[in-house]
């Protein structure tokens, strides 16, 4: 292949560019929002004591507990009725979510040292992230599965924004970082894995004109029970359970 050839091959395009500004743009206004929670201002407030931070991030890690296991097997359902012909794509995509398999169980972890009872699977998961497991898994039974891309974007991109935000807050409060490795970790893990994400939609939206408008449903039908529905959960049980 000569060198024109390659830069040819590697060249997205408009539709993808379009595609992918799209979803970075409405993940970018839903960090506002976060921003403006409550929950957020509670967090971030020079003045909240550290306990009352550490009960809302450690229900907010009890949360990720009830749910992460489904997404991530609804997932691999998900990617795993691509087109099979798409070899490298399902093997890029398999790989990630390998990576990702375990971070329920750093939420478990970090939910237990933080102070949480070790029995926590075995209660029935909150209305919310009981949601975010049945969106997960009907976008994987009838969704057009490239839209996973968009979903997906959504989970990377948005814990990234957040993780880093957290860290000098993390740094200036002197937070217990022992029992914080899901934050600090996905500060730098995510920032990777929203940029691996971003050339996959436009490679996708590139190599399949159209699959854009799959990637953006499945984002506003995730976005329809994450994050917010889940971390305002998590602020009322914390709230309550300081109460
Ligand atoms: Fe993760
Ligand atoms: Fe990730």
């Amino acid at each position: 292949m000569t060198l024109s050839e390659r830069k040819h091959a590697t060249e997205y395009t408009e539709e993808a560019y379009l595609v992918f500004e799209e979803l970075d743009t409405r993940v970018t206004r839903i960090f506002e929002d976060v921003k403006a929670w409550r929950g957020w201002r509670l967090i971030s407030a020079g003045n909240t004591p550290k306990q009352e931070i550490m009960a809302l991030v450690r229900e907010i890690f009890r949360s990720v507990v009830w749910y992460q296991a489904h997404t991530t097997e609804a997932g691999f359902h998900m990617f795993g009725r691509l087109p099979k012909k798409d070899v490298r794509l399902i093997q890029q995509l398999s790989s990630h979510k390998a990576e990702e398999a375990e971070h329920g169980v750093w939420a478990q972890e970090d939910h237990a040292k933080s102070g949480g009872s070790a029995t926590d699977r075995s209660i029935p998961p909150s209305p919310a992230t009981f949601a975010v497991a049945a969106v997960w898994w009907r976008m994987a039974q009838v969704e057009e599965p490239l839209g996973y891309l968009g979903a997906e974007y959504l989970f990377e991109q948005l814990t990234a924004l957040v993780t880093q935000a957290a860290l000098p807050i993390i740094e200036g409060r002197d937070l217990p970082r022992e029992s914080l490795r899901f934050v600090i970790e996905h500060a730098t893990e995510d920032a990777k894995h929203a940029v691996f994400l971003k050339h996959l939609i436009l490679d996708v939206v590139t190599r399949y004109p159209g699959s854009g408008d799959a990637m953006l449903r499945c984002f506003d039908y995730f976005h329809a029970v994450y994050p917010l529905p889940v971390w305002d959960e998590a602020y009322e049980r914390a709230v309550g359970g300081l109460g």
